[in-house]
Order: C-alpha cells, then sequence, then structure tokens
C-alpha cells in the first residue's frame, strides 16, 4: 500500500517556505489550514479540571458529550429524525479510514478536494473517482463524499446540489457524507448541514464534524460523526476493536465547547475580517477571487501556473499552497488560509503593496 500513497504533498512546497522564511521580515505562513488563535480559556480550563485521568475513555464518548453533540445537531444543524453520534480522533481519521471501515470499493470525491478523501479510498484499496457537484451526472459507487464549505474553494453547495446527492445515494444504497468541519463560517453564503435536508430520514446519510477551526481545538484532536445509527454503530464496533478513543480530558472540553457559541461567532468575524481585508491586496495584484464566500481560504488565480503564483509570493515572504494539492483541475489556482495573526495579514497587505 505504501508504494500507492502519493508523496506527501507539503514536502513540495518545502523550497518555498525557504524562500519565504529568507524574506527580511520573516515568513507569513498562509500555506495550511491550521489555527493559531488561542483556544478559548474556558475550553483549556474543562481539559485542566480533566486532567487527573486514570480510567479508560469510552469509544462511544461519555453521556455528556454524546448529549451535547446530539442538542447541537438538532439546534444548530437541524438534524431530526433518527441518528446516533460518535467522538472521533479528529475528523482526519475518519475520512483517512472510512472507506477501509465501510470495505468500500468505489469511492467519489469532489474535483477539487481535501487530498485525504482519495487517501482513504487508496488505504481500503478502493477505486477514487473525482466527479462534478451535480450529483445527476454521478456513476454508481457504494461511497460518496461532499465538503461544504468546501477546502480548498470555500465554496457552499446550494439545497438543490445537496438534495441531488441524496436522491443519488437512495437511488444507489450508497453512504452519502458530507464533511461540515467548516460549516459554522458562514461569510456570504450561508452554509447548512446535509441533516438538515433529509427530512428525517437519515439511512446511508453521514455529517463529519470538527472542533479544530470551530473551536481553535486542533491540537487537541477533537470531531465527531453524526448520523445514520446503523452506520454508526458499525463503525463504532470497528473502532471499539481498533482502540481509537477520544482521551476523557479532550471530551471534556468538548462538551463545554459545544455548548457555547459566543467564541465561535467571534472566531467566524476573526477570519472574515482578514479575508476581507486580504481580497482587494491580492485582487490589486492581478488576483482574481474564485468562491471563498464561506470558511477559511481564499481561492484565487492570476490565470499562471500555481507554482510560479506560490513563487511570487514567496518571493514576497507570503506562504501559499498550490491548488495542484487539491486535484488537477486546481492547477492553476492557489489556496491562502486565513490561520494567520491579524498582524500577519497586515503586514502580507503591505508586502503585497510594497
Ligand atoms: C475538509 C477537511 N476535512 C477534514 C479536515 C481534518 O480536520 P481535523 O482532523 O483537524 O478534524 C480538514 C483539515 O484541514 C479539512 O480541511
Amino acid at each position: 500500500m505504501r508504494e500507492q500513497l502519493p508523496d506527501f504533498p507539503w514536502d513540495a512546497l518545502l523550497p518555498f517556505g525557504e524562500i519565504a522564511r529568507a524574506h527580511v521580515g520573516g515568513i507569513i505562513d498562509l500555506s495550511q489550514g491550521t489555527p493559531v488563535d488561542p483556544t478559548p480559556e474556558f475550553i483549556q480550563k474543562a481539559f485542566r479540571d480533566a486532567s487527573n485521568s486514570p480510567s479508560y475513555p469510552v469509544t462511544a464518548g461519555t453521556p455528556e458529550l454524546r448529549a451535547a453533540i446530539k442538542k447541537w445537531a438538532i439546534q444548530r444543524l437541524g438534524a431530526s429524525g433518527d441518528f446516533d453520534v460518535l467522538p472521533l480522533i479528529g475528523s482526519k481519521e475518519l475520512v483517512a479510514w472510512l472507506p477501509t471501515i465501510l470495505e468500500s470499493e468505489k469511492v467519489l470525491i469532489p474535483q477539487i478536494a481535501y487530498p485525504t478523501y482519495h487517501v482513504g479510498a487508496l488505504i481500503a484499496q478502493a477505486e477514487s473517482i473525482r466527479v462534478d457537484i451535480d450529483a445527476r451526472q454521478w456513476p454508481e459507487a457504494d461511497l460518496a463524499w461532499l465538503n461544504s464549505p468546501s477546502n480548498p474553494t470555500g465554496r457552499v453547495h446550494s439545497i438543490d446540489e445537496v438534495k441531488a446527492a441524496i436522491a443519488w445515494a437512495r437511488g444507489n444504497d450508497a453512504v452519502l457524507i458530507c464533511d461540515e468541519c467548516y460549516v459554522e463560517f458562514d461569510h456570504t453564503a450561508t452554509s447548512f448541514s446535509i441533516l438538515s435536508q433529509t427530512g428525517g430520514d437519515n439511512k446511508n446519510i453521514l455529517a463529519v464534524h470538527s472542533l479544530s477551526k470551530r473551536s481553535s481545538m486542533a491540537g487537541y484532536r477533537a470531531a465527531f460523526i453524526i448520523g445514520d445509527s446503523m452506520l454508526i454503530a458499525r463503525i463504532r464496533e470497528l473502532r471499539k476493536h481498533a482502540g481509537m478513543m477520544v482521551a476523557l480530558p479532550v471530551q471534556k472540553a468538548m462538551t463545554v465547547a459545544l455548548s457555547d457559541d459566543s467564541h465561535v461567532i467571534q472566531q467566524r468575524a476573526r477570519y472574515n475580517q482578514r479575508r476581507e481585508l486580504l481580497r482587494p491586496a491580492l485582487e490589486a495584484v492581478g488576483f482574481r477571487i474564485e468562491f471563498s464566500n464561506s470558511g477559511l481560504y481564499l481561492w484565487c488565480t492570476r490565470d499562471e501556473d500555481a507554482w510560479t503564483s506560490v513563487e511570487w509570493l514567496a518571493q514576497r515572504g507570503i506562504l501559499a499552497t498550490p491548488g495542484s494539492f487539491y486535484g488537477a483541475s486546481g492547477a492553476r489556482y492557489i489556496r491562502l488560509a486565513m490561520t494567520a495573526t491579524d498582524a500577519q495579514i497586515i503586514d502580507a497587505i503591505s508586502r503585497l503593496k510594497a
């Protein structure tokens, strides 16, 4: 299997990191979507308070965490009908292992997508097929990924697009999973959960969520899945055998994080403000911004090879990600993450102006 896995994409970016680091003002790294704003203090406190943790945590999650996820799913996401929940060690874990757990043979992934969807299919030795957004054109398969708002483009699916994907899943008796880890970061497009569109019939439908970005908890490894109770029972059963339990202090921190929205509203405002500051500065130097109306990123192009744009920015000390990391159709785009401090974003703008 090792031979089939692609080279880790970020390794190819290392030389451009060196160029950016050599800038007199130092590097402004907008290449990774790794949060830099502090984890809210009340979440840190819940984690610290649970640090005396001699016993094993249970895979299914504490009753308090399960209740908090269910409440959030109903109130925030509009979930209804029968559904179950399961905490995860980060959503990347599920993305990488779901096709293996479900023994999928054909996996549909978006044309431009977070690379781990493809990697997950490779690990399962499944065929991964890139598809356009319109699910009415999708081929038969046993698993399909949606990602809305999207990494890297920030595009939000329309209700009709999500409904077409649900109809595809029902017609093919296939599993449809929506990666919604940016759902809290609306901007000019309103994002919503797939769970609000099932009419309470969640058979074969899953949504995966993460607190990495929502609550700046990427270092905790805290995520969860919501949806079809039978599928979640299957996933839980395998994870019980495989030892993938979420640490108890992390479960406690997740419980309090989900019970508060005010820190999410503040974080959303921070990301949106950074994006709105950076957008005109990029446009002024010839970049065209596409989508980027939700989520964490700016997806842009100067109608040139992505590596040319990456190098141009690196010479100004700004590190961007080439769109080719996300699929061949991203080869003339770059992605910039709003995961830098406000001061760094202001600095990036003055470097672009200079
Ligand atoms: C679309 C998408 N899904 C999943 C993940 C994984 O997030 P985590 O494992 O931190 O929950 C990321 C991380 O950047 C992502 O962009």
